[in-house]
């Protein structure tokens, strides 16, 4: 590990006097510059699958605001369409996807470890920002995980609630529980390259984890995260993971232990200071500052982030928000908040 990589020393379980500090979509709409690029590439995908154009976008945030990590520029949704289900995203509404509901749906896609020639391009351009990101600037990789990327698989679409996807879970659990065996290989799979092309290491959005009450949270969250980071673990053991079962309320208590994460990430609906004390204990935390406060900006910006940094100064922390930061932010409040961390 790079000693001057404090992303990476805050993953290892070091207390840093400053958190080191990024911000999930930080390469986004909120900035003009990659609104340029978004438009040169045409559309999303395109701008996915172009190595050059995708890690542009990558150093982008880099360049503006000096983060301590870089995240790649991909999407969760390239899983599915690597594994041969139809993909397209509507401007203004979402992501699209043909719709697995049926065996036959299933059958039709393709093998876990068949999906590489698809992705070789994400491969390509993680290799390209290991050689333009600066020294001390940590790669991030992601993945989303099984259950989150499943809802939009089976409903074909973003759902408020991922009614189509509890449905298929009660109503035929054999072929829900095949798709989520088929997404959790193709995730070893894909993170396992996606670190061997250079990522530092590798984040699991599951963000819709908070939809899964009770028996089926500990195996449809918790084991396929178990699953993919054990697998990880035996190829890479010094990779860190971070997991992100996004609103997972009283049950982010004792997740990192339970799937080996080296860091849990943290949304905005629980409190530093509870978090501080009931998940920093097991580790590193990351988070977890509400989005909105980049559209707001002001004095309550200023004092929520140095109260989240306070609460978890005891302990090893990276700074980041509560979910991605939104279209309408303001670039001069993602400065502010890195100021306010720093000084
Ligand atoms: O964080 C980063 O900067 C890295 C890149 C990244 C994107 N999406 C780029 C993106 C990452 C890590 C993601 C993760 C992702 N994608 C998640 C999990 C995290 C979360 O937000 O809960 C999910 C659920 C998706 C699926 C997805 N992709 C949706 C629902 C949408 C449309 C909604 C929206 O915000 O526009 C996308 C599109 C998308 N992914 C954009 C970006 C920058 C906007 C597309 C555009 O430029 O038009």
């Amino acid at each position: 590990m790079s000693e001057n990589k404090k992303l990476l020393r805050a993953l290892a379980g070091e207390t840093l006097p400053v958190p080191p500090v990024w911000m999930m979509r930080q390469a986004g709409r909120y900035l003009p510059e990659y609104r340029a690029t978004r438009a040169k590439a045409g559309d999303f995908l395109t701008l996915c699958y172009t190595p050059d154009l995708a890690a542009e976008v990558t150093l982008q945030p880099i360049r503006r605001y000096d983060f301590d990590a870089a995240i790649l520029f991909a999407d969760i949704l390239l899983i599915p369409d690597a594994l041969g289900a139809d993909l397209w995203f509507v401007t203004g509404e979402g992501p699209r996807l043909s719709t697995i509901t049926t065996q036959a749906d299933f059958d039709a896609l393709k093998p876990a470890n068949d999906i590489h020639d698809h992705l070789a391009p994400v491969y390509e351009t993680l290799r390209i920002l290991t050689k333009e990101l600066p020294e001390e600037t940590a790669l991030i990789g992601f993945a989303g995980a099984p259950w989150t990327v499943a809802t939009y698989m089976i409903a074909g679409r973003g759902t408020p609630d991922q009614a189509p996807a509890h449905a298929l879970m009660r109503e035929n659990t054999e072929l829900f529980d095949a798709l989520m065996d088929r997404l959790t290989k193709a995730t070893i799979s894909y993170l396992s390259m996606q670190i061997e092309a250079g990522a530092e290491t590798v984040k699991l959005f599951d963000s819709w984890a908070g939809s899964l009450k009770g028996e089926a949270f500990e195996k449809y969250a918790v084991e396929p995260a178990r699953r993919i980071i054990s697998e990880l673990k035996l190829k890479h053991p010094d990779v860190p993971v971070i997991a992100f079962p996004r609103e997972a309320g009283d049950k982010y208590i004792g997740f990192a232990k339970r799937t080996g994460a080296d860091c849990v990430a943290l949304d905005n609906s629980v409190a530093a200071e509870w978090a501080a004390e009931h998940v920093q204990v097991d580790g590193c935390v990351q988070g977890n500052l509400a989005s909105s406060h980049m559209v707001t900006g002001g004095q309550a910006l200023i004092d929520e982030t140095r109260a989240i940094v306070k609460a978890f100064s005891k302990g090893p922390h990276i700074f980041n928000l509560g979910h991605g930061i939104t279209p309408d932010a303001d670039p001069d409040n993602v400065q502010l908040m890195i100021d306010t961390i720093r000084t």
